[in-house]
């Protein structure tokens, strides 16, 4: 019976982005059933994989979570309800394989006496038969094939990974991820650059509803929405307040941008970081009960002591309850004015939206162009950061063209370098002709149709750098624009 595998599993089993699978997977060295490896593929496939060595995987997670200023988990353990119906299910795996192995040794020794039956009144050639079929089934059932270690190996750690995380299937999106520690399947959704459609996120709304289509989950928060019989007759469960125990597929939409309703909060200030005299970022905690939902690449109406102004969202879908907005100051403007001298924690600032429809396309597994104009670098590190949680471009460029404000975040860039082996930050310095700079990016881009470029900055720059990059080969359809700054 064969060993079969989801692929986000196996991607961290090889300590491999799902980009890297995919390309193999593409390539038709690697044969998929239904979305899952056989690990006798996999072993074929990967056999120089070291298993038992996770340093470097660890040392490069480590930068992730730090360059993304992603929640460190506290020991990935999930809830102890959950990992009590981890366990069990583990504990019911082994007693079945254990049962499966003691019929087999029952199925041996009948055989074996058998053999002795027939011997009895066997003719010379039966019994040579008879004897040759004995020494095959003893030596084939004493002697382990040569990759039965590393498939014992691979499988062990598999097992290990099935306790510690749960795999995802959302259909018919097709949209896959894992679930760790204490996550929700909503918290995890999020966290993995996936915008499934919610309101509230804490039990009130009802607006995560989806239906389960198999496998189990179990309740880890409380919630007050009243489910009527007819959804929990029909599996429905609500992703933000249940984990899964074991994989599950469930039937949920993902949403667009068009999708996704205006919302109104207010956020609370956790900090103001002023990276120079000309840019700040604003740092918000949005509150328990009121998450903001957008996407990557959006944009949001900001007031602030009479001031307002809409400005890109610099921060991931990913990190929750927090928002980052980068500020350019504009002296005599009541809000860039506020947020430089004299917003402080705990002040509250009035949100409204999300906006906009620079939004990363999420299907093209195609490798990505970022281009940053000055402070388009805000909606551009949204970006990049949705892009590296999906983990499906084959690889990332980052082009940040300076202005006056420079390269605020070049350190962040360099981090996000060492972290991922398939990104690259390409700084460029403040220049009077931007004409010839983009006419050397292009050059160094000869097969321009096979990728994506997201571009963002004012609508004159984001003009001259189209006519650039379609001009030498990009498909128009791929070139996607989003105007700041103006
Ligand atoms: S998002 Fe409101 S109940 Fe789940």
């Amino acid at each position: 019976m064969s060993h079969l595998l989801p692929l986000s599993r196996v991607a961290k089993l090889i300590n491999q982005p799902r980009h890297k699978l995919q390309e193999v997977i593409r390539s038709g060295l690697l044969a998929t059933f239904d979305g899952m490896v056989e690990l006798e593929e996999l072993l074929r496939m990967f056999p120089e994989v070291k298993w038992d060595d996770d340093a470097e995987f660890r040392r490069v997670q480590e930068i992730k979570d730090k360059a993304f200023a992603k929640r460190v988990y506290e020991g990935v353990l999930p809830g102890k309800d959950v990992l009590a119906a981890r366990l069990t299910e583990l504990g019911d795996e082994y007693a079945a394989a254990r049962t499966l192995l003691l019929h087999y040794g029952n199925v041996m020794t009948w055989l074996d006496e058998k053999i002795d039956e027939f011997d009895e009144d066997a003719s010379p050639e039966t019994h040579h038969a008879l004897h040759s079929v004995r020494a095959f089934l003893l030596r084939n059932l004493a002697e382990m094939p040569p990759d039965a270690l590393l498939a014992q190996t691979t499988i062990a750690q598999e097992r290990i990974l099935k306790v510690m995380s749960a795999h995802v299937t959302i259909q018919p999106s097709g949209h896959e991820f894992i679930v760790e520690g204490n996550d929700t399947l909503l918290d995890a959704a999020l966290r993995n650059g996936v915008s499934l459609n919610y309101g509230c996120s804490n039990g009130n709304c009802g607006e995560c509803k989806a239906r389960l289509v198999s496998g189990e989950v179990k309740k880890v928060r409380a919630y007050d929405y009243v489910m009527k019989q007819v959804d929990k007759d029909a599996g429905m469960i609500l992703m933000c307040a249940y984990a899964p125990v074991n994989d599950v597929v469930l039937d949920a939409s993902v949403e667009d941008a068009n999708a996704i309703p205006v919302q109104r909060l207010n956020a609370k200030v956790k900090s103001v970081e002023i990276f120079n005299p000309q840019m700040a970022a604003l740092h918000l905690l949005t509150p328990r009960s009121q998450r903001l939902r957008y996407l990557g690449g959006q944009s949001i109406d900001v007031s602030i002591d009479g001031g307002h102004g809409r400005y890109a969202i610099a921060s991931c879908p990913c990190e929750d309850r927090n928002i980052e907005l980068q500020i350019p100051h504009r002296p005599g403007d009541v809000l860039t004015d506020a947020v430089f001298t004299a917003l402080k924690a705990g002040d509250t600032v009035a949100l409204e939206g999300p906006f906009g429809e620079f939004v990363l396309d999420e299907d093209s597994p195609r490798p990505v162009i970022f281009l940053a104009f000055g402070v388009g670098f805000a909606p551009i590190k949204s970006l990049v950061q949705h892009a590296m949680s999906l983990e499906l471009a084959e690889s990332i460029d980052l082009h940040w063209v300076a202005d006056e404000a420079g390269l605020y975040q070049d350190n962040l860039c360099r981090t996000w370098t060492d972290a991922l082996d398939n990104f690259n930050y390409l700084p460029h310095a403040m220049t009077d002709d931007l004409d010839a700079l983009l006419k050397s990016i292009v050059l160094d881009y000869p097969d321009l149709q096979r990728f994506d470029v997201y571009a963002a900055g004012s609508a004159e720059q984001l003009e001259l750098a189209r006519l650039h990059f379609v001009g030498e080969g990009l498909h128009d359809a791929r070139w996607f624009a989003g105007v700041t700054g103006d």
